[in-house]
């Protein structure tokens, strides 16, 4: 299916992508990760830079193959990040220039709490124990600053055995985040993560559906755009 081309209607548009997901460090040589690539919130940046916004893309460790094509558009600059206390303080840096907000990365929920400065090995005494402490809930932060009219996105992948479940998480998650939108996708091995396809259900900020997109990384990214956008004009 051919993308549609840029219209235009975005334009004068400052938005906030983060993308890629958050890394802990273990020791100088190991971390803690999550599997997203990143190809969602790279295909916000591009459609939204298309469609004549400026993008801010704070990167997290996502493929440089992944990010090529945003390299090269002249709209979107990208910001590398790694650890999600870097996310945060770039979020919190670049939150303030932007009307819209798309926190797409996948951030650690923890992170380690005595990182080790030197390489654990294994003549140090069999399996360690790594304990970790609870990281800020970024997007919580950015919508207790939210700017007047600055519209913010959350994403949610969760893993779930049915439609109703997906929903009804999504709708938890959404009055726990305060956010104006809720992205929410099924995920499971395989599915939604690495993937090209994905299919997502956008959450209005009480918990409606707001739209479902389902197809390539960056239809999805321009159905999500639309309710953004409709979004904005309605306050
Ligand atoms: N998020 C964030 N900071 C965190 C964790 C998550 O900003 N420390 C953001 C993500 O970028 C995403 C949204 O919150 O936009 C939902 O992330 P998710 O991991 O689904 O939510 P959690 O509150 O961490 O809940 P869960 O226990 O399901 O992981
Ligand atoms: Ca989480």
């Amino acid at each position: 299916v051919p993308v549609p081309p840029a219209s235009g209607d975005l334009s004068g548009l400052r938005i906030l992508v983060t993308a890629g997901g958050t890394r802990e460090p273990i020791d100088p040589v190991r971390y803690i990760g999550n599997r997203s690539s990143g190809k969602q919130g790279v295909a916000v940046a591009l459609a939204a830079a298309d469609r004549g916004a400026k993008v801010v893309l704070l990167s997290a460790n996502i493929d440089e193959s992944v990010l090529a094509e945003a390299r090269r558009r002249e709209g979107i600059r990208i910001v590398p990040v790694s650890t999600t206390a870097e996310l945060e303080r770039a979020a919190i840096a670049a939150a303030t220039g932007a009307e819209v907000i798309v926190m797409a990365a996948a951030v650690a929920d923890y992170r380690v709490a005595e990182v080790s400065e030197a390489k654990i090995r294994k003549e140090d005494g069999g399996a360690p124990t790594i304990s970790l402490v609870e990281n800020p809930d970024i997007l919580v932060g950015l919508v207790d600053e939210r700017r007047p009219g600055q519209v913010i996105v959350g994403f949610a992948a969760e893993t779930v055995e049915s439609e109703e479940e997906l929903l009804e998480r999504g709708r938890r998650k959404l009055a726990r985040k305060g956010v104006d939108l809720l992205a929410v996708n099924a995920v499971g091995w395989g599915e939604g993560f690495e993937t090209e396809e994905n299919a997502l259900v956008v959450l209005d900020g009480d918990g409606q559906v707001a739209a479902r997109a389902a197809g390539s990384k960056r239809e999805t990214a321009e159905r999500l755009l639309d309710t953004v956008l409709q979004d904005l004009h309605a306050i």
